[in-house]
């Protein structure tokens, strides 16, 4: 299990409580998108992802991001539980959508350079390794099911 220190869990608690999921998730995975563009080819379904400002206006990609931002709201809520709490995302990312695992950090970057960029001076070192240890161990629980 995972251990957390009371600065960690307090950090990861202010980031995520005063976050707008709503531009964060979007920018996020606009971002994922147009920086790896390899990343589009599971959103086949999504429409028009032709150039940068498609992506960023695309309705789809926004309502997306909002989802990827609520299913890391469930992780905060569970940092003692969150093997478990990924489980079924887990499988259905590698089963049912067959997404390369490598994603899981691409996106978890952009969603941190988003957060830094926000954050600015506040975004200090302490800050920056516990969001990206968070993030990391999203990361390797949404992989879990691949190994
Ligand atoms: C669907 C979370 C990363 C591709 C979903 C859903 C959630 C989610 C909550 C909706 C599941 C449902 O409908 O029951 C996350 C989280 C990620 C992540 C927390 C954090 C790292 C990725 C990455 C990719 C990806 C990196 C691909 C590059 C997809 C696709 C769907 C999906 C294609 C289905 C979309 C649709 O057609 O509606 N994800 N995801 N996910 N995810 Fe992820």
């Amino acid at each position: 299990m995972v251990e957390w220190t009371d600065f960690e869990r307090a950090t990861i608690q202010d980031i995520f409580s005063k976050m707008d999921y709503e531009v964060v998730g979007p920018a996020a995975l606009s971002r994922c998108l147009v920086v790896y563009p390899w990343t589009q080819r599971y959103f086949g379904n999504f429409g028009n992802l032709y150039n940068a400002a498609a992506i960023m206006g695309n309705p789809n990609v926004a309502k997306h991001g909002t989802i990827i931002l609520h299913g890391l709201d469930r992780g905060v809520k569970n940092m003692d539980n969150m093997k478990e709490i990924y489980a079924e995302l887990s499988v259905l990312h590698s089963e049912k959508l067959h997404v390369d695992p490598d994603n899981f950090k691409l996106l978890s970057d952009c969603l941190t350079i988003v957060v830094a960029a926000q954050l600015g001076k506040a975004f200090t070192g302490e800050v920056q390794a516990a969001f990206q240890k968070f993030m990391a161990v999203v990361v390797s629980s949404l992989g879990r099911q691949y190994h």
